[in-house]
């Protein structure tokens, strides 16, 4: 029973650690950040995720900044019913490159860390929640619907290193006509 609650004790201590080590993008630049990104790589572990998993496709989103800091990131879901758009709302954390957000899926508060991004490439973004792999997730976004292999790999890479399946890790084919050609901005 005790080495029970203690190998607990080690294993929250370890997840503690790993959540510490997440830095963001250095010198974090918000403006370069905004605009047009495409969602090319996507890493979800939520069991009630699996069977969407191969439908999956590479959304594309705009993120436009507030004068506080804060980010709207619009996206366009291909989904059965058509192509949706929604909004998420990040709200700036104390860190640049480090935002918060209220999940209404989850009904709870989760951190946004850009942990790496060259603005004019790629972005790879951590949402997360200390101590719940179920909440993770990991997503490369491309300035482009496609990016470098050796940007894909690093995203694997990263998104393995949290502790995430090899299952979990997708690469979606692109979204088509979502948003639809005479909209895209
Ligand atoms: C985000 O919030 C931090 C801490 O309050 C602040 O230092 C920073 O200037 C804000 N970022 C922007 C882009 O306004
Ligand atoms: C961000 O989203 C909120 C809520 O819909 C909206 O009121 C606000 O105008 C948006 N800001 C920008 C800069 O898009
Ligand atoms: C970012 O990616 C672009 C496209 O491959 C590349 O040309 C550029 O050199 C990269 N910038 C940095 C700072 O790595």
């Amino acid at each position: 029973m005790r080495t029970t609650a203690a190998a607990v004790v080690m294993v929250m201590l370890c997840m503690k650690m790993v959540q510490a080590n997440v830095k963001p993008q250095r010198d974090f630049d918000l403006q370069r950040f905004a605009g047009k990104w495409y969602r090319v790589g996507l890493a979800y572990d939520s069991p009630s995720f699996v069977p969407y998993r191969d439908k999956v496709k590479a959304s594309m989103g705009i993120i436009t900044t507030l004068p506080n800091g804060n980010v709207n990131l619009t996206m366009w879901d291909a989904t059965p019913l058509g192509c949706q758009t929604q909004l998420y709302q990040y709200e700036n954390a104390t860190v640049p490159g480090q935002f918060t957000y209220f999940s209404t899926r989850h009904n709870m508060v989760k951190d946004i860390t850009v942990v790496d991004t060259n603005y004019t490439e790629y972005a790879l973004v951590l949402k997360h929640k200390v101590f719940n792999i179920e909440y993770t997730q990991v997503a490369l976004y491309g300035r482009s619907p496609k990016v470098r292999n050796d940007v894909i790999q690093k995203f694997k890479a990263f998104a393995l290193s949290r502790g995430l399946s090899r299952e979990s890790v997708l690469t979606p084919p692109p979204a088509e006509n979502c948003p639809p050609a005479d909209s895209e901005r």
